[in-house]
């Protein structure tokens, strides 16, 4: 057990989280398809926990160059949604890293199903002491996960520390855009349990003080702004379910901290980007 009071929240957080391995394999039977019969084009439509499905994997993909012969690591790999599809779209090797143990569990399963067991694997750790030796990794990769991480100048260190000399850190994140009212950031974390937020400048000088060097950074602020609005109505539309499985506290709660959430990014307080590090030799 973690001793960092942040870090169990964010467990707490996913073991309840309305998207799990359960549910996937629920909308997976819903359309007619049996387990024995689960493939990754199946589950690729279902897995995915961060904003914009398999196309905003494509877009890391082709930003980060990925190759066959890269050793990737997806640090906070969730249901293991992203690190299946660059495994089954390039052939490369995969680890995927997360702290809650219900979605390493999850992801291993799902990997199972689909298959892909000899290339994808996932292990659980922290992110800020990863369970890896040095230059382990060709490739890092994370996904609207770092929000939930408390220090992240540690955080980045580790990511460096396991990365190969020209090794590639290529991520997407949600970021402020200015500053971030105390308030607001005490809701992000009481709600949707972000513990520290940070911005571009904030990232490049975390980046540079680790030994990476960025060569790219997109803007993805107005994009997210859209993908959030409908996240947050799919999520409404999931109500009946939700309820029935975690209760209509749980899902009034959420909901709320969703569209205070969503209203940051239509302020513009809240923005996103994709940023593509290198590490130096
Ligand atoms: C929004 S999900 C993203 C999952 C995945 N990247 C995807 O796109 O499908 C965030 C994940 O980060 C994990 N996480 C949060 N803090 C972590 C930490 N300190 N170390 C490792 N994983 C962490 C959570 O357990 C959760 O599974």
């Amino acid at each position: 057990m973690n001793a960092d009071p942040r870090l169990q929240a964010v467990v707490h957080f996913y073991d309840f989280h309305p998207i799990s391995a359960q549910q996937i394999l629920a909308a997976v039977a819903a359309r007619g398809v049996e387990r024995a019969d689960i493939t990754e084009e199946v589950l690729q439509h279902h897995d995915q926990d961060h904003y914009g499905g398999t196309a905003a994997v494509d877009r890391l993909m082709a930003e980060a160059a990925v190759g066959a012969g890269d050793e990737v690591l997806d640090v906070c790999s969730g249901m293991g949604g992203p690190a299946r599809y660059l495994a089954w779209k390039r052939g490369c090797r995969v680890t995927g890293l997360d702290l809650t143990r219900s979605r390493v569990q999850g992801a291993t399963e799902l990997t199972e199903l689909a298959g892909l067991s000899d290339r994808v694997r996932f292990v659980e750790g922290n992110a800020l002491d990863m369970p890896f030796a040095a230059d382990r990794f060709s490739l890092a990769i994370a996904q609207e996960a770092f929000a939930h991480i408390p220090d992240k100048p540690r955080l980045v260190r580790e990511c460096a520390r396991v990365l190969r000399p020209g090794g590639r850190l290529v991520f997407t994140d949600i970021l402020h855009r200015g500053t971030l009212p105390a308030a607001d950031a005490k809701r992000l974390f009481d709600g949707m349990r972000f513990s520290e937020i940070g911005s571009v400048d904030d990232y490049t000088r975390w980046l540079q003080d680790s030994g990476l060097r960025v060569e790219a950074v997109l803007d993805l602020s107005e994009e997210w702004t859209r993908i959030l609005r409908e996240r947050h109505a799919m999520y409404r539309s999931l109500q009946a379910q939700t309820v029935q499985r975690l209760g209509r506290e749980h899902f009034e709660r959420y909901d709320q901290a969703y569209a205070h959430f969503v209203g940051l990014y239509q302020t513009g307080v809240l923005g996103g980007a994709l940023v593509r590090a290198v590490k130096l030799a």
